[in-house]
């Protein structure tokens, strides 16, 4: 069967679709699905090339994460049967491929008001931001957020999720005017640049700073987010988009302030301890279901057009997820 397969060769990285992939083994407690849609996510373009800060299996592996798709075989310990719509997120990557072999502990079934491709753009995206603000974060409705790259994935979704949930004051960054007024579209109540913020959470607060911040940036902008938390304030950090790590955090600053520091991995999460994550599932599937929250499908793009998702990655050009579509 065909597969996206990541390969090194002295040290240099390349990733392609190879034909003579051998085909996956059901697990007694899983399925074997066909995916009929992926996400690309920026996390899989850095294990592709190499890039990537944090466990991934040594190459040759196959790529990809979050997929949705058919059932077509089911092991005789599976919670699901042949025929059912089922996305989900697989800890070790190997979505990119005709079929795919899951334990039931990494799939649900697709709700019917979600397309394939909606149901495949949100674990990484909602979850993360869910369990980011409302577990690591302990935000809640009526206090306030300062949300760093509202336009991204992550970003979109934490600005539609805290509205949804009633959370007051929803303070924004995005890189450029239009992905500016992207971010003021999904209901944050101000957007600004990354060299601005400060600014506007100090005039939007009083000067007292906000309750919330999720931050995905890192460097300057880890360093100044936490210098805009409230006292009691918990900063949340996912990544590191920059690539540059934060640099002046210094434990007497969470002293003097007052202020926790929190992180998550989502992936770690959903492989280890997937029932810590229930009740953002709960919360992030109902408002979906009311149509409270758009999945964020941003550019859907063909198997074999990859690269191209790739580059519009890499050129923060996408406002949201980029999907294959596999019945392309
Ligand atoms: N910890 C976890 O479990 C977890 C889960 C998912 C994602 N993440 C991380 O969270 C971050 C956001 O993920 P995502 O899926 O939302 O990514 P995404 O859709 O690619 O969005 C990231 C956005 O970051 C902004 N950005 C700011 N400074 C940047 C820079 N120097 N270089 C590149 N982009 C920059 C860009 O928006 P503007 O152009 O508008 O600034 C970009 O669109 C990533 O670092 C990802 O690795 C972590």
């Amino acid at each position: 069967m065909r597969a996206y397969v990541v390969r090194e060769h002295d040290g240099v990285w390349s990733a392609s679709w190879e034909s003579d992939h051998p085909e996956p083994v059901c697990p007694a407690d899983g399925v074997v699905v066909e995916p009929r849609a992926a996400a690309l996510a920026w996390s899989d373009v850095l294990q592709q090339t190499g890039g990537y800060v944090g466990a991934v299996p040594a190459p040759p592996f196959v790529s990809g994460h979050e997929l949705a798709g058919v059932v077509v075989e089911a092991g005789p310990a599976a919670e699901f049967a042949v025929g059912e719509r089922v996305f989900g997120f697989l800890p070790r990557p190997g979505a990119f491929a005709e079929r795919v072999a899951a334990s039931s502990a990494f799939v649900r079934r697709i709700p019917d008001e979600l397309t394939d491709l909606d149901a495949a753009a949100i674990t990484t995206s909602f979850l993360t931001a869910d369990v980011g603000l409302f577990t690591v974060g302990r935000l809640e409705p009526g206090q306030s957020v300062l949300v760093q790259s509202a336009a991204g994935g992550v970003g979109r979704a934490a600005v539609q999720l805290a509205r949804a949930v009633g959370v007051e004051l929803v303070i924004a960054t995005a890189g450029s005017p239009v992905r500016q007024a992207e971010a003021v579209a999904l209901g944050a109540t101000r957007v600004t640049g990354y060299d601005e913020f400060p600014e506007v959470v100090r005039e939007l607060t009083g000067g007292r700073g906000v309750d919330v911040v999720l931050e995905s940036v890192g460097g300057e902008v880890f360093d100044r987010s936490a210098e805009a938390l409230a006292p009691f304030g918990r900063l949340v950090t996912i990544g590191a988009s920059a690539g540059v790590p934060p640099r002046r955090l210094k434990l007497p600053f969470l002293w003097q302030r007052s202020v926790t520091v929190g992180g998550l991995h989502i992936a770690n999460l959903l492989g280890g301890s997937p029932e810590l994550l229930e009740p953002s599932w709960q919360r992030v599937l109902g408002l979906l279901a009311k149509g409270e929250l758009d999945a964020g499908v941003a550019l859907v793009i063909g198997p074999d057009e990859i690269p191209r998702g790739a580059e519009a990655l890499r050129g923060r050009a996408v406002s949201g997820r980029v999907l294959l579509d596999f019945t392309r």
